[in-house]
């Protein structure tokens, strides 16, 4: 089994693939800390000395070597689905889509330093939406499994997947 968490940023992808990969005993991967670990520095430090295109060439082979390892959850970057190759690679496990609103992504970033794109942006509700309009057709291509947006804690996103999985 491989499960695959994709959304744009701050939808709970990592701390719903954790849960979930406890609840299912599986392997925990997260591929903004796989490419941060074999970067040695941080994605900011990355987007900042290297540019965006770079961090994008270092999460491509971050995403080859996760698909790699089996029975795993597969937490990865809002931006993973940007490339044909990476929504491709996609296909190497179930690709579930965390929806989430614009709202809630500001409410979840506001305090936020580690997201290089909101850094850099003088209007984060703006540059939300701007990604939203290019990228969410992309996470639909890709999903197996698409979780709406309710009220929900990260825990009921957890009993939703493992629901849709009839796990
Ligand atoms: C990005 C999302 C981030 C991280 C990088 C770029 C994006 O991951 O990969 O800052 O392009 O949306 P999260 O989705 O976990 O915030």
């Amino acid at each position: 089994m491989r499960l695959i968490l994709i959304g744009p940023m701050a939808s709970g992808k990592s701390t719903v693939g954790r849960r979930l990969s406890k609840r299912l005993k599986l392997d925990f991967i997260d591929v903004d800390e796989e490419v941060e670990k074999s970067a040695g520095v941080s994605i900011s430090w990355i987007f900042d000395a290297e540019g965006e295109k770079k961090f994008r060439e270092r999460e491509n082979k971050a995403l080859i070597k996760s698909l790699n390892v089996d029975n795993c959850v597969i937490a990865t970057g809002g931006g993973v689905v940007l490339t044909e190759e990476n929504r491709n690679l996609l296909k190497k496990g179930t690709v579930i889509y965390l929806q989430t609103s614009i709202q809630t992504q500001l409410e979840r970033t506001l305090n936020d330093d580690k997201r290089p794109l909101l850094q850099e942006s003088d209007n984060t509700e703006q540059t939300l939406r701007e990604l939203k309009e290019i990228r969410d057709p992309l996470f639909e291509e890709c999903a197996n499994i698409t979780i709406k947006e309710g009220k929900n804690s990260h825990n009921e996103v957890v009993g939703k997947i493992l629901d849709k999985l009839n796990l």
